[in-house]
């Protein structure tokens, strides 16, 4: 749809603008730099004939043109309301024509503040300082200020009101910062199956980063969900089912929050593999980002489905994806932020890229991203190019951009702050870290080799017992006992064990140390991934120092080989030990850093440095032979697992600086292991999706998620597939068992979901004069440009020109009145979170030792609307336990564990029928079993 105003592009006319120490010095005009970037030629920032034209186009002729297309989608949403099924094309389906998945049209960005009671008064207080500001100080907010370009991963830039906003990774503690915590990823939290403590985590990781000065965390991590076994990011979420996953994220926010830090949770969505992300990275001839095209009902029964939670919680940011989605770049995609993020799931925070994960500018604004960074277009690190900052302003001062987008941008920036507990922006204090050196001083703009030198890090001790005792002991309960033959463990002299073997590279530091850039450094004990949500360690007490330390305590003789190739030495110290712990590893990480082949995600389910060979050979002459596998996800246990002295296998996922400490205690007892598997351990490869990793001729890979809804274990069950190791399966050195089931419904269901509330009338707030562009000019009286800065202000007064502005297909700058009906509160309908029935059970510790037993409830859906998985995950419960001590298990069934989503009439409805209700110790083995029959009679 083309609007009929004149707008012309700019063309570039000038060459690449490199900036260095050289070109670009401080004396430079601020203007020649700004023409020069802008002769970049940014293709999508177009500018109006005149304002007059401009004005009345956008009034008049957008709407009739764009009806026709908007109309098919804004009918169906209305008639979801009418609780009938529709006729309309599913949604992933829509506009077949191109490809098989392309994303639907849905504009406008919803406004935030409109959902009665929700964020009322943040929005009040964050709508009360955006009237005081200038359209260029509202873009400052929008818009990083370059890789670089402040102490910050990411950094906003400030102005009277509001101090320049640090943004800093990650999920699992501080980056780049020292005196932090290296906390157990977010795939040891979860499982970890300890609700409370996955809490904890979130709020002793959240105090460490405000202790440092960040105001918004770039975490949790809940996506990737782990739809392949190989995907490089697996380790930094909590496990492959959306209903773990849920309750971690929510928890984890909440936990954040509630310690004044805003959680970014990210990424949204389907970045499930690494290799393809983003153009650049490594393969020169991929021309387009892999689209992850996602069916609707795997879309909300799934994928989106711990986003749901996390906003519902109240997250205050959300970071979309590199990847495309449905063809459409997920950080451009309407139908992803303006329709499920913004519209249904009611997300009243803001929406902020991955790093470079922009492609347009005015597209990406009316699609519904709020902020970009770190700033810089990607690629182009500390050049000041950017999509937004100067260009945004212009869009915005010639009326390409409604100034209420911007208006509402910056709201949803300051908003989740007072959610948060901030109460005026005088008191926050600033970051007293530097993400770009350890040094004490520093230069202030180090990329740009420009600024003073300052003092850039303060070394602020940001541990405390608190912290370090929450991350010791997630660290602890995430570890999975999978096999225990003849009682082998806990290793005790009184077992005969007098003279203990540790075998293997991952039992001791890599050569490299515990700290090289983004934690690759692979030879050595996993901490964690690569990339991004990597920390660096304050220390690390190796499993074999922790290990060693024990056994010489009991009077053990210990020896020690990371020989994994020549077995010389191992064969010997095998024969010779009474038992021999094997360490093994496997990692993966982020797209940006390559190891050995591995793209960030693994090439192949394989353990790392010959550890399959190492196993046997220590397991043909030792007769108990203990494996430790540390890895960032499965690996393929085949070769070794059934081998008669193998006798007991622990899974460990990466663990934090505290690795060591807590398998050792493990090992010898001091803790009962009641860590449960977060994910399945097949017993072929084939039996996982496969990483996409061939490109197609056109450049633009597409990767069709046709495992649908059936993710992780529902794909085992649905093909009858038997696992290795079964998703939620762990052992305990004590024995428990289940009884007295007891279902109880607190109300009483109905089909479809209640109609939520109107959305409240828009706020109307001031609009600046934007007359006259002088006014939004590099203050030049008033300071100097630093390079590859990324200001708000304009480069020069020529705002407006003639060519024509093709607005996207179905665009429309009218609110909706209504929300959808699974919609109007965060998160969704909140009927969703209505309790339906509690489940409750009776736990008893048979055995003879003190240990954490945790009780896992799936749901059998009936069928009689659509198929769904045999289990899904809908409770979990831990409880810790004396010897004869019981306990009762307790779960919520929301309104929504009992829901499908019906792509039909675009909501969550029950069926009717029998719901199959079991509580067992993982997914396959299900001691007790219920039944809830519904018969919902909705009118
Ligand atoms: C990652 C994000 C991260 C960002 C900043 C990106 O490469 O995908 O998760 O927050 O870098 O470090």
């Amino acid at each position: 749809m083309v609007v009929l105003v004149k707008f012309f592009l700019f063309v570039s006319l000038i060459t690449v603008f490199v900036v260095s120490a050289i070109e670009v010095n401080t004396g430079n005009d601020f203007n020649q730099y700004a023409n020069n970037y802008v002769g970049e030629g940014i293709a999508d920032f177009q500018e109006a004939t005149s304002f007059e034209d401009l004005v009345s186009d956008v009034q008049s002729d957008l709407h009739s043109d764009v009806q026709s297309d908007a109309e098919q989608f804004l009918d169906l949403r209305r008639r979801g309301h009418q609780n009938k099924p529709l006729k309309y094309e599913v949604y992933d389906e829509y506009n077949k024509k191109n490809k098989g998945f392309v994303s639907k049209p849905f504009y406008p960005s919803p406004l935030g503040g409109r959902i009665p009671n929700v964020w009322q008064e943040a929005y009040e207080k964050a709508r009360k300082l955006v009237e005081k500001m200038s359209i260029t100080e509202k873009v400052n907010l929008t818009t990083g200020t370059g890789w670089g370009s402040g102490p910050c991963i990411g950094n906003t830039g400030g102005n009277k009101l509001v101090p320049p906003f640090c943004i800093q990774d990650g999920p699992n503690g501080v980056r780049f910062a020292d005196f932090v915590t290296s906390f157990p990823t977010g795939l040891a939290a979860g499982s970890t199956f300890n609700r409370g403590l996955m809490y904890l985590r979130g709020k002793a990781i959240a105090l460490e980063h405000k202790r440092k000065g960040v105001d918004v965390v770039l975490g949790p991590t809940i996506g990737p969900i782990g739809l392949k076994a190989a995907g490089g990011r697996n380790w930094e979420s909590f496990g492959n089912d959306p209903y773990l996953e849920g309750i971690a994220g929510r928890v984890t926010v909440e936990g954040i929050q509630e310690e004044g830090v805003i959680a970014c949770v990210r990424h949204l969505i389907g970045n499930e593999q690494e290799t393809f992300r983003q153009v650049g990275e490594w393969d020169n001839n991929l021309q387009a980002s892999i689209s992850s095209n996602i069916g609707d009902r795997a879309m909300h029964e799934v994928y989106l489905f711990p986003f749901a939670d996390a906003i519902n919680a109240g997250a205050g940011s959300v970071m979309c994806s590199f990847n495309r989605v449905n063809n459409s770049y997920a950080c451009e995609n309407p139908a992803l932020l303006n329709g499920l993020l913004k519209d249904e799931l009611g997300f009243q925070g803001f929406v902020m890229s991955d790093w470079g994960a922009q492609h347009t500018g005015v597209y990406s604004c009316l699609a519904g991203l709020d902020m970009t960074m770190p700033g810089e277009i990607f690629n182009n690190w500390c050049s000041g190019k950017s999509y937004w900052g100067p260009l945004l302003t212009r869009a915005v001062y010639n009326q390409t951009i409604p100034q209420s987008r911007l208006n509402d941008m910056a709201v949803r920036i300051l908003a989740p702050f007072f959610v948060v507990g901030c109460q005026d922006f005088n008191n926050n204090s600033p970051p007293n870290f530097s993400s770009w050196t350890y040094h004490t001083y520093g230069q202030e703009f180090p990329y740009a080799h420009y600024g003073p030198i300052l003092q850039v890090n303060w070394h602020v001790d940001a541990r405390d017992k608190f912290t370090e005792e929450t991350a010791l002991q997630v660290a602890r309960e995430a570890i999975v006992l999978l096999k225990n033959d003849g009682r082998n463990l806990p290793i005790s002299p009184d077992k005969g064990v007098r003279r203990l073997l540790i075998a293997g590279i991952a039992a001791g530091a890599s050569a490299d140390g515990f700290n090289c850039k983004d934690q690759k450094c692979v030879d050595g004990v996993i901490t964690s991934g690569w990339g991004s949500a990597a920390v660096n360690n304050p220390y690390v007490i190796t499993p074999y120092e922790a290990v060693a330390r024990k056994a010489i305590d009991l009077d053990m003789v210990v020896d020690f080989t990371r020989d994994s190739y020549s077995f010389e030495t191992v064969d010997e110290a095998s024969d010779y030990a009474d038992m021999a712990i094997v360490f093994v590893s496997a990692d993966s990480g982020e797209g940006y850093i390559q190891i050995d082949d591995n793209y960030g995600d693994r090439k192949n389910l394989s353990l790392w440095h010959n550890g399959d060979e190492l196993i046997k050979h220590v397991a043909e002459r030792c007769r108990k032979t203990v494996v430790v596998v540390n890895s960032v996800g499965p690996v393929n246990m085949e070769k070794w697992i059934d081998h008669e002295n193998v006798v007991a296998v622990l899974y460990a996922a990466p663990l934090g600086q505290f690795v060591g400490k807590a398998i050792a205690e493990v090992l010898f007892g001091d803790v009962n292991p009641s860590g449960r598997l977060p994910f399945t351990i097949a017993r072929k490869d084939d039996h996982y999706v496969k990483i996409v990793n061939e490109l197609p001729e056109d450049g633009e890979p597409q990767d069709d998620f046709n495992h649908d809804i059936y993710l992780d274990y529902k794909f085992f069950d649905k093909h009858n597939l038997k696992p290795r190791f079964e998703f939620g399966y762990g052992l305990s050195y004590t024995s428990f068992a289940l009884s007295s089931l007891k279902i109880s419904e607190i109300q009483a269901p109905t089909e479809f979901l209640p109609r939520p509330e109107k959305y409240l009338s828009i706020y109307k707030m001031c609009e600046d004069d934007i007359c006259d562009p002088e006014d939004a000019l590099f203050p030049h009286d008033e300071m100097e440009p630093v390079p590859g800065f990324i200001y708000p202000y304009l480069f020069n007064e020529k705002i407006v020109s003639v060519d024509e502005f093709e607005y996207p297909k179905g665009y429309t700058p009218d609110q909706f009145n209504d929300p959808p009906l699974a919609g109007g509160g965060l998160g969704g309908n909140p009927a969703l979170w209505d309790i339906l029935y509690t489940v409750k059970a009776k736990v008893t510790n048979t055995g003879a030792i003190t240990g954490s037993y945790v009780a896992q409830l799936y749901v059998e859906f009936p069928c009689t609307h659509v198929g769904s998985p045999s289990r899904q995950l809908r409770g979990f419960d831990k409880v810790k336990l004396q010897p004869g001590g019981k306990s009762r298990v307790h779960f919520d069934l929301l309104r929504r564990d009992l829901s499908i989503w019906d792509t039909s009439s675009q909501q969550w409805i029950i069926q009717k029928g029998t719901y199959k209700i079991f509580i067992g110790s993982s997914s396959r083995k299900l001691e007790l079993c219920g039944e809830i029959e519904i018969e919902t009679n909705d009118n």
